[in-house]
Formats: structure tokens, C-alpha cells, sequence
């Protein structure tokens, strides 16, 4: 029986891979994809490549036994899977920023803008601070710019595009990187196949590290 993966595509793909490859698992039609979007030619592992959000939706009902994805979606959809392995790639962070003439200690009951309005909720109930998120789909970083919102909620990797629009950190929130997530049914069905691929990935960790 294989194991079913499904893997987010674009840039934990491109990471991902690499490890794949070094823990001895052919990933020859992933690298020559094209448009396609699941491979089934290897007989042990089966792969599906799914947006982030979209491989934690297969793995809770059980399209696939296994995900590979980043904590900050994890985080954000409360996962409920068995969270296995930190895969040490993938690595930024979520931060609060805004305008240089922002005011982080502003009276007024801030407008925080985010694609991430649970970790937003939890950070500000964290600090005892109430605030209004407004969620927005991607390139947050128009919203303090054009005064939607006194700042932003965001993952940051190099900073540049922090840099780029001229806005900075006001407070770090929480590490992210790509996670292996296991499905709790497909934990015992397939035991000896998950641990299997976890022991791999975790010498291929050590060999790239
Ligand atoms: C992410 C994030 C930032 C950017 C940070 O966006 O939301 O905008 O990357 O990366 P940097 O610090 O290296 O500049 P992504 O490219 O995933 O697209 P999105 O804005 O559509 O979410």
C-alpha cells in the first residue's frame, strides 16, 4: 500500500524536493511536472501538489495520509493532525509592521490587516490588546501604505519586500517552516510507511544541514 502525500506547490515544493531526493525518493516527474498535479509512478509513495491551505483540506479528510505545508498554515487552520516533523526548510517569520510614523502605543483602537486573522487574534488577545483585523488575500503590505489599516500582520523571509515599501518590524510574533503532518487514521493504518518516510527525511535533514 502506498503512501499518499500531498506536498504545497511553488516554493516549498522547490525545497522540499532536494530532501526528498537525498532520503532516496525519485522525484524525476515532480522536477519535469509540467501542469501536472499528481504521480502516482513510484510504488511507494504517491504525491498530490496542492496549495498550502488546500493540502491540510486533503489530510483532514483523508485524501492523503501525509502533508507537507507550512506551520504557518498549520497555525492559522488549527490543525488537527499529528504535526511529526520540522523539515527545516521554509524558515521565515511572522511579524507586526507598519509606516515609520507609526505608533505602536497609539490610544486608539488599531486596524491590523492580514491573510492570518486567527494568529493576529491570538497575538493581540496575547498582549491584551483588542483590535479590528481586516483579512486580505496577498500583498498585505498595500494596506497601512494606502490607510486601510495602522499595520500589518505578515510572514517576513528576506525583508525585502518590508524594505521595498519603506515599512518596518514592530513586533515579532512566531518562527515558521514546513512541517510533515500526518493524518491520526493514516498514523496507525500505515505506521511502518509514515515512519518510514519520517526516518528518511530526517537523514536527509542531517546530510543538507
Ligand atoms: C509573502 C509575504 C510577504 C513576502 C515576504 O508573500 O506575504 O509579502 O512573501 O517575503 P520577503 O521578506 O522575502 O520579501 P508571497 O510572496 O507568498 O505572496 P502574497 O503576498 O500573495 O501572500
Amino acid at each position: 500500500m502506498s503512501l499518499k502525500i500531498a506536498l504545497t506547490k511553488g516554493r516549498t515544493e522547490k525545497q522540499v524536493v532536494p530532501l526528498l531526493e537525498a532520503g532516496g525518493i525519485d522525484c524525476t516527474a515532480i522536477r519535469n511536472k509540467g501542469r501536472r498535479l499528481i504521480f502516482n509512478e513510484l510504488p511507494d509513495f504517491h504525491f498530490i501538489l496542492a496549495k498550502g491551505p488546500d493540502v491540510l483540506t486533503y489530510l483532514n479528510n483523508g485524501a492523503v495520509d501525509v502533508g507537507i505545508v507550512g506551520s504557518d498554515i498549520l497555525v492559522e487552520q488549527r490543525n488537527p493532525q499529528y504535526d511529526m516533523l520540522d523539515l527545516g526548510v521554509g524558515k521565515c517569520r511572522f511579524v507586526m509592521a507598519s509606516t515609520p510614523d507609526f505608533n505602536p502605543n497609539q490610544t486608539k483602537r488599531k486596524i491590523i490587516a492580514t491573510k492570518y486573522p486567527n494568529i493576529t487574534q491570538d497575538y493581540f488577545e496575547k498582549i491584551g490588546e483588542d483590535v479590528e483585523i481586516i483579512r486580505i488575500e496577498g500583498s498585505v503590505e498595500l494596506a497601512p501604505l494606502v490607510g486601510l489599516a495602522d499595520a500589518i500582520v505578515d510572514i517576513v523571509e528576506t525583508g525585502t519586500t518590508l524594505k521595498e515599501n519603506n515599512l518596518r518590524v514592530y513586533a515579532e510574533l512566531q518562527p515558521v517552516s514546513t512541517q510533515l503532518v500526518v493524518n491520526r487514521i493514516a498514523l496507525k493504518q500505515k505506521r511502518d510507511a509514515v515512519y518510514d518516510l519520517i526516518q528518511r527525511l530526517q537523514q536527509a535533514k542531517q546530510v543538507e544541514a
